[in-house]
């Protein structure tokens, strides 16, 4: 079959990505690529479209809806990823590894990071999420990321100078540590990557890296993560052993063009309360709220 779509269907594809495009974070360009895409290698659909004289009889038909129902359905838990595709984030990891300039590295951080839901999301409001959080991160000597997905690859290293001795980054993933410690412009010995799940305990992360406490812990968009799906583990979070807790939700769903704000923000106030943090300050950022917590 020829690579380009039956006219009905291509005007299918059209509507289907505009309605997606309406309700989730992703434009309609987008959107209806990866839906022609899927659909070209979609024999029986295409033989359909080839006999079906309008979109409209063909949009009635069962094979289409679905079709149609996959296709908003991968949209959906494509956009809920974290982390890109395994060959798209292993082009970018061996990017990261073989770059040697500053500035190379830097573009190969910057491209992985994009790609990741949390710090995509992060993204456009960098630089303002760096100044709100800097008096926590500023002076600290060991700093200690929790579920750090990539945020480390955007850590603004030359802005802390000789005082940032260990940025301990840990995450249950193993292909985000990978990339984390792939990155290579930041002073030897600083930023180390460790495969940790929280469910393993402070004492196994204190064996690995030879640091009983911290001058400050970021937990960044992960309390709500955890009490989504692993409520019993909020109680070892509370306990992260560091002066200072940077805690913050995301106020946009993920997939979803909705604002969860109200609901992050709950779950977060509630993890304070319920544990006794006291809240210091709070800040603000168009795709991101956080509270600073004195930690225990
Ligand atoms: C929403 S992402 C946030 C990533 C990063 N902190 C940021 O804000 O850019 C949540 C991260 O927490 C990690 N995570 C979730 N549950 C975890 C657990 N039990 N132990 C360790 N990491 C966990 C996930 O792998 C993911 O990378």
């Amino acid at each position: 079959m020829s690579d380009s779509l039956e006219p009905v269907l291509a005007q299918l594809a059209e509507r289907l990505a505009q309605e997606a495009a309406r309700r989730y974070r992703i434009g309609a360009d987008q959107a209806r690529e990866r839906i022609e895409r899927t659909w070209r290698s979609h024999q029986a659909l295409r033989a359909l479209a080839g006999k079906t004289p309008s979109p409209r009889a063909l949009a009635r038909t069962r094979l289409y809806r679905q079709a149609a129902s996959q296709a908003k359905k991968d949209i959906y838990y494509r956009l809920r990823r974290y982390r890109p595709q395994s060959d798209e984030f292993s082009t970018g990891l061996e990017r990261l590894r073989r770059a040697v300039a500053d500035a190379d590295c830097q573009a190969a951080c910057e491209a992985l990071a994009r790609a990741h839901a949390s710090t995509a999301e992060r993204w456009p409001d960098l630089d303002g999420f760096l100044e709100r959080t800097q008096p926590v991160w500023g002076d600290c000597a060991t700093l200690l990321d929790l579920g750090c997905g990539l945020m480390p690859l955007l850590f603004p290293f030359d802005r802390v100078g000789g005082r940032l001795r260990r940025y301990v980054a840990c995450d249950r993933d193993a292909r985000c540590i990978e990339a984390v410690n792939a990155r290579s412009q930041v002073p030897s010995g600083v930023l180390e990557g460790r495969v940790w799940d929280i469910d393993d305990g402070w004492q196994a992360l204190e064996a690995q890296t030879g640091i009983q406490h911290y001058d400050a812990a970021f937990l960044l968009k992960l309390v709500p993560v955890v009490a989504r799906q692993q409520p019993r583990l909020l109680a070892a979070l509370a306990d992260a052993p560091a002066d200072w807790l940077v805690v913050t939700g995301s106020r946009q769903a993920l997939a979803r063009r909705q604002d969860i704000s109200r609901r992050e923000r709950a779950v977060v106030g509630s993890f304070a309360k319920r544990y006794g943090l006291v809240v210091e300050s709070q800040f603000e950022t168009p795709s991101e709220f956080g509270l600073v917590m004195r930690g225990t």
